[in-house]
This record gives C-alpha cells, sequence and structure tokens, in this order.
C-alpha cells in the first residue's frame, strides 16, 4: 500500500531517495529550506547533474507522485514515513557536522501528531540513531515512533541506476512494526530479489563508514601498486585484471588514478579514524589511506618535476575539473588540487569540463576556462588529463600534438592508449602503465 513520505534534505541523497521512492508508488514531499532550490525543482529541474535525473523527475510530478517544499512541518505532519537525508558535512577535527540533522529531529519532535518512522539516512557518527530516539522518547511515547537507520550506498554519477538496483539493502531498526513498514515501502526491491540486512543501530551505522573506507582502502591499494608498475615498468591494468579474477579479491574499485575525491571517501575515511581514536581503537590502516591519498593526488606534478619539468612561467592544461566523470560535483577533486599546486607553482592554467566549469569558475579567478578542450590545450606545454570523462578518450591526438606548444601528455585516468598516444610523439605518461 502506498505510503505518504516526507524527505528531508534534497541533496544526492535526498533528492534520489525522493524521487526513487515516488517511482515505487508513494506520495512524496521532498523538503529543503532552500527556497531557490525548490523553486528550480518544481519546474522539474534538477539542480544537481546526474544522468537521467530530469526524465524521473518530470515523470513523477505528472503522475502527482512527488512534490516539493520548503514548509518541513506540514510535510512531517502528512508523513508516515519521514527520511532524514541532511547533509553531514566535516567540522575542523575530522567529525562530522550534526547542526542540520539535530535541528530536523527537534522539528520532527515538535510535530510528532501521530505514529511515524523517522528514517536515517544520512551517514552519521556510531550512536547518533540511538540519541535521537532518546531525544525523542524523552518527549514522546515510544509507541508513537520508531527510529529507522537505512544508510544509502549510491555513486554520484550512477545513483538513480543504483537506487533502483542496489547491492543490498542495511537497514537498522528495534520493532517488528518499523521493519514491516519499511519491508513495505521496499517492497519493489524485494521483488527483485534484493537482500535486506536487518540489524542494529549502531551495526548499520558502522556497516556505512566501513564500506566507503574498504573502497577508499582499494582505490589506494591499486594506486600503490600502480606506482610501483610506473617503476619497474609493468601494466597496472594487467595486474589489476589478474588480480580481479581471484573471486576473493573482486575486480570492481581497482581503477588506479589520482586518489579518491568527492564528498563520501575522504569525510567517512577521516570520520572512521576519529571514531576509532574516540573509543581508543585506532585504525592505522585507514589513517594510512588518508596520507597515501594525499600523497596520489597531486603525484602527476612531482613525477613530472622529477624528470625535469620546471612548472614557473608554463603553460598547463587540465582536461577535468569534476572528482570523477559524470558529475559536475568539485568536492576534494583530485583535479582541484593539481590545478592549485600548478598555480603555486608559477603555472598559468586552462581549463576545461563538459559540467563543472560554471560551478569551478566561482571558485577560482586566475585559471581561463575554453568551451572545448582542444581550445584548452592550444599553446600549451603540459597537458593533464585529471577527470575521466568519456570524450577524453577520443581526443583528436594529432591535432592536439600540432596545438600545443610542447609534447607531455599525462593521462592520469589512463583514458588513452600508451602506444597510440607515444605514436603521434607525446612524452605520454599515465597512472601504473610501465615506464613513463
Ligand atoms: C561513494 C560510494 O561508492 C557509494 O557507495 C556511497 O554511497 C557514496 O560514496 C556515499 O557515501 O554517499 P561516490 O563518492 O559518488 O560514491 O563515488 P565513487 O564512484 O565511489 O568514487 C569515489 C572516488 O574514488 C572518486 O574520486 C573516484 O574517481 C575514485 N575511484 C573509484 C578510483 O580512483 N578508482 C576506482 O576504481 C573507483
Amino acid at each position: 500500500m502506498s505510503k505518504n513520505i516526507c524527505v528531508i534534505g534534497t541533496g544526492y541523497v535526498g533528492l534520489i531517495a525522493a524521487i526513487g521512492l515516488a517511482e515505487f508508488g508513494n506520495q512524496v514531499t521532498g523538503v529543503d529550506l532552500d527556497q531557490s532550490k525548490i523553486d528550480l525543482l518544481n519546474k522539474g529541474r534538477s539542480p544537481i547533474y546526474e544522468p537521467g535525473i530530469e526524465t524521473y523527475l518530470n515523470r513523477n510530478f505528472q503522475s502527482g507522485r512527488l512534490k516539493f517544499s520548503t514548509n518541513v512541518v506540514e510535510g512531517i505532519l502528512n508523513a508516515d514515513i519521514v527520511f532524514i537525508a541532511v547533509g553531514t558535512p566535516e567540522t575542523e577535527n575530522g567529525e562530522p557536522d550534526l547542526t542540520a540533522l539535530n535541528s530536523v529531529v527537534e522539528e520532527i519532535s515538535r510535530n510528532l501528531n501521530s505514529y511515524k518512522v523517522i528514517v536515517v539516512k544520512s551517514t552519521v557518527p556510531i550512536g547518533t540513531n540511538r540519541t535521537i530516539h532518546n531525544l525523542l522518547r524523552m518527549q514522546h511515547s515510544e509507541t508513537l515512533f520508531d527510529v529507522v537507520s537505512n544508510p544509502e550506498f549510491l555513486r554520484e554519477g550512477s545513483s538513480i541506476q543504483d537506487f533502483f538496483h542496489p547491492d543490498r539493502m542495511i537497514v537498522g531498526c528495534r520493532t517488528e512494526k518499523a521493519k514491516s513498514l519499511m519491508f513495505e515501502v521496499f517492497r519493489p526491491l524485494n521483488v527483485m530479489s534484493v537482500p535486506f540486512v536487518w540489524c542494529d543501530w549502531e551495526t548499520a551505522e558502522l556497516i556505512k563508514y566501513s564500506a566507503n573506507a574498504f573502497l577508499a582502502l582499494k582505490v589506494t591499494y591499486i594506486n600503490q601498486i600502480a606506482n610501483i608498475c610506473e617503476a619497474i615498468g609493468a601494466d597496472v591494468h594487467d595486474v589489476a585484471r589478474a588480480l580481479g579474477m581471484d573471486g576473493r579479491i573482486s575486480p570492481k574499485f581497482f581503477h588506479p588514478g589520482p586518489g579518491f575525491g568527492g564528498s563520501c571517501f575522504p569525510k567517512d575515511t577521516k570520520a572512521l579514524v576519529q571514531i576509532a581514536k574516540d573509543i581508543n581503537e585506532p585504525i592505522s590502516l585507514i589513517e594510512t589511506v588518508i596520507k597515501a591519498n594525499s600523497v596520489q593526488k597531486t603525484r602527476c606534478i612531482s613525477r613530472l618535476i622529477q624528470t625535469g619539468v620546471s612548472f614557473e612561467n608554463s603553460t598547463v592544461a587540465v582536461l577535468g575539473i569534476a572528482f570523477k566523470q559524470q558529475t559536475d560535483d568539485l568536492r576534494e577533486s583530485p583535479a582541484v588540487e593539481i590545478i592549485e599546486k600548478l598555480q603555486s607553482l608559477g603555472a598559468t592554467v586552462q581549463l576545461h569540463d563538459p559540467q563543472a566549469m560554471e560551478g569551478y569558475k566561482k571558485v577560482n579567478k586566475v585559471a581561463s576556462f575554453f568551451e572545448t578542450s582542444l581550445e584548452a590545450c592550444e599553446g600549451a606545454d603540459v597537458v593533464i588529463i585529471a577527470t575521466e570523462w568519456n570524450e577524453y578518450r577520443n581526443l583528436p591526438l594529432e591535432k592536439l600534438k600540432n596545438i600545443m606548444n610542447g609534447d607531455i601528455l599525462y593521462d592520469t585516468r589512463n583514458v588513452l592508449e600508451p602506444e597510440l598516444a607515444r605514436s603521434f610523439g607525446f612524452k605520454y605518461f599515465s597512472s601504473g602503465r610501465g615506464l613513463f
């Protein structure tokens, strides 16, 4: 049976959840304090770049199952289930900032007019679901609400696909009533045989951090193997393929590059380190991952300097600004660190990105921005491919070589074929595919 759902927060997680839950047949109101975001959404336009999102948005508008509003009180009062999907950004000491989450919980407490399930989708420190339960319990009878931890595993750039086809659903809850409601809401996933892991709050919270930290570890591992490949002349892709053939290892998340970025891995690895420190069980493995990743981000520059390149008064084209392809997200992007390091070394930086330029223009007033990748590379001494956008796989290499001033092409994402690039006369560098 269709439920009335309120999703609070329309960032990546909240927006996709609102759209997905409406697609499952529920009546959904997505709520956010940001009026301009809500206005945009109500016109059927997405505030974020995410492939396919506007098709789903408009389809569910037309069916009358989805709407967006700034009225959080009305959203809560009308809901059987309230999903909390507000941001938990990182504070200076690496801990998540729970200000937005706490004020949502207070708002829910003030408007708990009937039994509601409060589902926490935001990534939150261990113990947060229990604290929310205890806070609500101070004001209300236990029969009036249930708190459920339901961490999200979607990836930016493929979030819609991930929402409808998750590897598993993690549901931390304490009562049969909440369990059966969650089961009902997510019944379409059960029909598709998506496994459900029912557990307690703390387990659900830890699963989210340890999944992200493990994936970050896996990426860092292959990056460091790639670094060894560069020194000994081996090919990291063959190494990764062979390792992945071992079912215990799996071939996924084994693509080398300029380190992990985005809004999740950097924040969640730091949070896990902090959680572990707080209970006096330091997770030194992840502390090392964080350090290694920070060096990896600008490794392309250190490597070029080692081979005698000087960036002072040079012109460098950086292709890609977003932290990965299919997104306009710049948070913790390795490309951004590369650009800023180049500028600090005295280089003039010319940029291209198919989606992220508008956002970055507001931040970097010194770099120049170009509509096409080739225009960005004109007159460059060095070209660095920093994001794996598909269009960079088809760069016209002959033309590129002719319009450049120099001949260094650094492909941090391995989107080009080394032999082909070298055949056009480039000094081609990659991540772990043989001696430069
Ligand atoms: C990540 C997780 O993959 C999601 O499951 C999780 O829900 C999300 O964080 C979150 O916690 O919200 P996301 O940050 O969107 O998703 O991006 P990923 O595709 O996981 O990539 C993260 C970083 O690792 C990127 O910088 C990417 O370029 C890098 N990466 C990933 C590699 O360098 N190599 C790989 O093989 C995979």
